[in-house]
């Protein structure tokens, strides 16, 4: 049975996550293997509940400290409802969102620092993703994709919100260069697919060299 995989997509509000999702999905499938494809906040019945309130508008008195709870309570369930059972039965899961949004949002955006890491490290029994693919791009561009009457209440934040948010990544980056791949999310959605093909590439022969 292969190893699952877990692999994560990062990046600001409009950085063309989503269409990437879907390319990694196909590169996987076209290779025989069982892909398992999610998001965060979401991904189970409970936790697409919590998404809901997480991300209503009409919660505009949200604290800060519940905003970073109710990620964290709707990652919990979905590592152990879905993610974990996925990578032991050898799946590969292709995440759109985890841990490094909630450091990059809540950490650096809501500014409540160091906390979110270890309120995470409980909440998803340690699981780390083996390689993310972090979608460079300026917010201002990111933002100005999302149509402003679209927008939902993390979105709506102030544009220094969303820099700050911005400067957790670049973070993020320089904190595990081993696992996180930049990838210039200004470029078109062809070489996009491209760069994060080579990459996998390389995952898929690593992979075979280990089980050798
Ligand atoms: P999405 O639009 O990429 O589905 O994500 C929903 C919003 O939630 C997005 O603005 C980023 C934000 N978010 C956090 O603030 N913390 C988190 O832990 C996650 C997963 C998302």
């Amino acid at each position: 049975m292969p190893k699952g995989i877990f692999i994560t997509l990062e990046g600001p509000d409009g950085s063309g996550k989503s269409t990437q999702v879907e390319n990694i999905r196909a590169y996987f499938v076209s290779n025989g293997r069982e892909v398992v494809v999610s998001r965060e906040p979401g991904g189970t019945s409970i936790s697409e509940k919590l998404r809901s309130i997480v991300l209503d508008n009409a919660n505009a008195e949200m604290d800060d400290v519940t905003e970073m709870l109710i990620y964290a309570a709707a990652r919990a369930q979905h590592v152990a409802e879905k993610i974990r059972p996925a990578l032991e039965r050898g799946a590969v899961v292709v995440c759109d969102r985890f841990v490094d949004s909630s450091i990059a949002y809540q950490g650096f955006g809501r500014n409540l620092g160091d906390q979110v890491s270890e309120v995470n490290r409980y909440a998803t029994g340690g699981l780390e993703p083996d390689v993310t693919f972090f979608m460079d791009l300026d917010p201002e561009i990111g933002r100005a994709r999302i149509g402003k009457d679209v927008r939902d209440r993390l979105e709506q934040q102030k544009l220094d919100f969303h820099y700050r948010v911005y400067d957790g990544y670049k973070a993020l980056c320089d904190k595990y260069p081993e696992r996180i791949v930049r990838i210039d999310a200004s470029k078109t959605i062809d070489e996009i697919k491209g760069d994060i093909y080579s990459k996998l590439e390389t995952l898929e022969t690593l992979e075979t060299l280990e089980t050798l």
